[in-house]
């Protein structure tokens, strides 16, 4: 089936799709309408938006999967003893939605814990949907039946090396100074052709899966930001670990997802960085200040 254009034969992302589809188009019609936003903290926003559409979510997955847990970030817990748990993130971008920046995304992904599993232990990523509602994009896999987009295959890029790649990468909201991850956001613009930090972690790793970007980091995600995504690029022909190369886990404070062709180089600049290796150097704002000066003055 692989290489062809026919769909394959999808277990749950038909269904699953339908409901990704009516809850963007609930999006789409919270975004022209325009919300208002509330803190969940520091600069941690939440909309009606984000909670109408867990709800809807939660409705439509219960009914069509009635037996399935459900993970949700506006706080849906639903039958977590399940063997199916679908991870929901209602709205990937709130930030974005909230100022009118159109770049969002429903993603749902679903995992299967076949039983015996320790609370602490992964299942397997069997199923993926992630939509833009702006942009009208279905992102959809299923484990051992490829990805698609729009219902048409999609791989990785072939891109070889770094310095001729796009990467990814987003910021937290939460506790913010203790991030380190604009070291990193230098480190990757310099070595490569860009970092793009859109806003929604979900999208960026569509986006590898869809061969638009190499590469995608991120400190600190939650599984319900995750969940659909790594299975997408990993169904894309990628690869995705944690920032020294081992598995990925659900509940890890740290993704790197490629292509699978720049991954060791990757690794081996988390390595280096980590151990203070080889960073490139740019001028402090001071330093800059001074030249400036210095300039002026000639
Ligand atoms: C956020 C987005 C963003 C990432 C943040 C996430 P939310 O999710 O994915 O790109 O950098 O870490 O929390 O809050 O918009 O669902
Ligand atoms: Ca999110
Ligand atoms: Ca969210």
């Amino acid at each position: 089936m692989s290489g062809s254009n026919l769909a394959p034969e999808w277990v749950w992302v038909p269904a699953v799709s339908a409901i990704a589809r009516e809850a963007g188009a609930r999006l789409r019609k919270f975004f022209s309408e325009g919300v208002e936003t509330e803190y969940k903290g520091d600069a941690d926003l939440v909309t009606v938006a984000d909670r109408t559409a867990e709800k809807l979510i939660r409705e439509r997955l219960s009914e069509a999967f009635p037996e399935h847990g459900i993970y949700g970030e506006e706080g849906t817990r639903d039958r977590l003893h399940s063997e199916f748990r679908w991870y929901v993130d209602p709205l990937d971008g709130t930030t974005n939605f909230a100022h009118g920046f159109p770049h969002f995304c429903v993603s749902l992904g679903l995992e299967q814990r076949t039983a015996g599993l320790n609370s602490d232990e992964d299942g397997t990523l069997v199923a993926a949907v992630i939509y833009d509602p702006m942009r009208d994009e279905l992102f959809t896999a299923e484990r051992g039946r490829g990805a698609r987009l729009n219902n048409r295959p999609m791989r990785v890029s072939r891109t070889p090396e770094l310095s001729e790649a796009l990467v990814a990468t987003g910021f937290p909201s939460r506790k913010r100074h203790q991030s380190p991850n604009i070291h990193f956001y230098q480190e990757f613009t310099l070595r490569s052709h860009g970092a793009r930090r859109a806003g929604s972690a979900a999208l960026d790793l569509a986006y590898v899966s869809a061969g638009r970007l190499e590469a995608f980091w991120e400190f600190n995600l939650n599984p319900w930001d995750t969940a659909a995504g790594i299975l997408l690029v990993e169904e894309a022909g990628g690869t995705v670990t944690d920032f020294s190369g081992k598995p990925f886990r659900l509940d890890s404070q740290e993704i790197l997802a490629s292509n699978g062709l720049i991954h060791v180089e990757l690794v081996n600049l988390f390595e280096d960085m980590f151990a203070g290796r080889d960073l490139s150097s740019i001028p402090t704002p001071q330093e800059f200040a001074a030249h400036r000066v210095a300039k002026a003055a000639r």
